[in-house]
Formats: structure tokens, C-alpha cells, sequence
């Protein structure tokens, strides 16, 4: 039997596992309470709100939410050195300009203050 060590035979496959049941009707409600909520804060969300952002001395009027995918960069954002980084997919925005300095992207509506 001692043949190249590549051709050891395979182990035979495990089993299937059974399909797991479908879930029950309370387990519905809360999935489908679950992404009632996500919807709501997707869509109940102010587009036009702003914030200030401060950066070596000089403060930007930005919108809140980025214009790639909507992250909250109010907390979801580092300023450093004129820009600002969003952290849902790290595009970066130039503050004085507001253009997408690393990806195509709309750029931000910035305005120095
Ligand atoms: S949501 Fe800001 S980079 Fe994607």
C-alpha cells in the first residue's frame, strides 16, 4: 500500500446536518421588528442636518452624513491634517474643498467657517 503521499485516499464526507427548522412566529416578530427599526433609522434621518468639524484652527461646515453611504460622521469620522476619514469604507474628503481624495464619490459639501 505505500504509495505517494498524495494519493492517500479522501475521507469520506460527514453527513449532511438536517436543515434547521423555520423559525417560529415569534422569532418573525422579532426579525421583523428588528429591520422595521434599521429602516426607520435609515430613513427617518435628517439629510440636511450639518455639523462643525475643527482642524488645526479652522472649522468646516460638513453635512453629518457622509455622501458615499450615509455613515453618521459625527462618530464615525477622524479629521487629521484637512480631512476627514470616514470609517464605514475609509473615503477620505478634503475639508476645504470637500472632494473625494481616494475613491470616486460625491464630494462633501464643505464650507469653511
Ligand atoms: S459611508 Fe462613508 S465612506 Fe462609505
Amino acid at each position: 500500500m505505500g504509495g505517494p503521499a498524495h494519493l492517500v485516499p479522501a475521507q469520506p464526507l460527514p453527513r449532511p446536518r438536517r436543515l434547521q427548522r423555520p423559525p417560529g412566529r415569534a422569532a418573525q416578530a422579532r426579525e421583523r421588528a428588528a429591520l422595521n427599526a434599521v429602516e426607520a433609522y435609515e430613513t427617518g434621518r435628517d439629510e440636511s442636518e450639518r455639523i462643525v468639524v475643527a482642524d488645526a484652527g479652522a472649522r468646516y461646515d460638513i453635512p453629518r452624513y457622509c455622501p458615499h453611504a450615509g455613515e453618521d460622521l459625527s462618530v464615525g469620522a477622524v479629521v487629521r491634517d484637512g480631512q476627514i476619514h470616514c470609517l464605514a469604507h475609509n473615503f477620505a474628503f478634503d475639508l476645504a474643498t470637500g472632494e473625494c481624495l481616494n475613491a470616486r464619490a460625491a464630494n462633501l459639501t464643505s464650507r469653511a467657517l
